[in-house]
């Protein structure tokens, strides 16, 4: 009798948490998704960090809409593995692969030389590429600061111009509720720091600094009909924790259970990339389809202002 007892309160507890963690599942996992089936045919879109994740996903989406896809990735060999398989998917053949590395500034100013001299059209750019980790780049940055903010502001700089020529066009940055945990110093936001615990505010610092270009480019933009946006996909299983040690893992495994998929993380994105008449929303920040309010931070314009001048500083557009 009182083992049958046991065993009821197990499997009242088993249901509990069962049903806790599909509700959990539901909230978190459930992305909105973009709804248009707006054609982009004769369109041209850039991709960074486009052969895995959120990127991955987003540039299958646009090519099935007919879009000639670019993506702008560091290594070859998964460059092209991901041409191949971004072309079997969306059964369109204008997918083509250009060498991108952000952790190098020269690498930026090559990749942009030569993207202006082979595509003569950019409708949408899409600033995914992102990482989790500390250490330094080639240049002598944060590897999160210059990946995730610096190369894409230089990126966006010298693209700016085809932008404008092909307008109505639009630039959407990847973005992160984890900005919430960042601030901006500007004696110490480009240094590079060590120590993998310390990736957090790294990260939540360059995703700000992400949220603050897009601000502070839409306002320079107004009246050129090129729009921006930033775009949060949402808690998502990809590569983006593969450089944590082993030993912290558990921790992104238990973050999963929670997790959408890459698909769904990239609806955000592709929202911002295609929906019509969202152009009077340039410059907001974006959850699940929908324009959301930032920490407050991310909504200072003087301080988006002056990490602009400061950022122009640190790749040589200004002294
Ligand atoms: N996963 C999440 O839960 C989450 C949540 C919020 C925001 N995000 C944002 O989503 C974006 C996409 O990340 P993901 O989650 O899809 O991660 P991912 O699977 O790791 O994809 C990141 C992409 O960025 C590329 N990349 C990294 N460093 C690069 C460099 N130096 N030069 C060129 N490309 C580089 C990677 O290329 P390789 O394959 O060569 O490394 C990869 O293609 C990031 O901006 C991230 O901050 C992710
Ligand atoms: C922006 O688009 C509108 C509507 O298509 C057009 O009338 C206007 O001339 C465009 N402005 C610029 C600067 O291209």
């Amino acid at each position: 009798m009182e083992a049958l007892g046991a065993l009821g309160a197990v499997g009242a507890g088993a249901a509990l948490l069962l049903g806790l963690y599909a509700l959990l599942h539901y909230y978190l996992g459930v992305a909105t998704r973009c709804r248009n089936a707006v054609s982009l045919r004769g369109k041209t879109v850039l991709i960074t960090g486009g052969n895995s994740g959120i990127g991955k996903a987003t540039a299958v989406d646009l090519a099935r809409r007919g879009a000639r896809v670019v993506l702008a990735c560091r290594d070859k060999a998964r460059g092209e593995s991901a041409v191949y398989d971004i072309r079997r998917e969306s059964g369109n053949s204008e997918v083509i692969l250009m060498i991108l590395d952000l952790g190098s500034l020269n690498s930026v100013r090559a990749f942009a030389q030569s993207f202006l001299e082979s595509e003569p059209r950019l409708d949408i750019l899409i600033n995914n590429a992102g990482v989790f980790m500390t250490g330094q780049t080639a240049d002598g940055f944060d590897q999160a600061f210059q990946v995730n903010h610096l190369a894409h502001f230089l990126l966006t700089h010298l693209l700016l111009d085809r932008l404008k020529r092909s307008a109505p066009s639009r630039v959407v940055t990847v973005v992160s509720s984890m900005h919430v945990f960042g601030k901006i110093d500007f004696q110490t936001i480009h240094k590079p720091v060590e120590g993998i615990w310390k990736a957090p505010l790294s990260y939540g610092n360059s995703k700000l600094a992400n949220i603050l270009h897009v601000r502070e480019l839409a306002n320079q933009l107004e009246g050129t009909n090129v729009t921006c946006y930033a775009a949060h996909p949402g808690a998502v299983r990809t590569e983006i924790g593969r450089s944590i040690p082993w030993w912290l893992h558990w921790s992104f495994s238990f973050m999963q259970l929670f997790s959408r998929d890459c698909d769904a993380a990239a609806q955000t994105s592709i929202y911002c990339a295609t929906e019509e008449g969202i152009e009077r929303l340039s410059g907001r920040y974006f959850v699940d389809c929908q324009a959301k309010v930032p920490s407050p931070q991310a909504r200072d314009d003087q301080l988006a202002k002056k990490l602009w001048e400061f950022s122009e500083r640190l790749v040589g557009l200004t002294t």
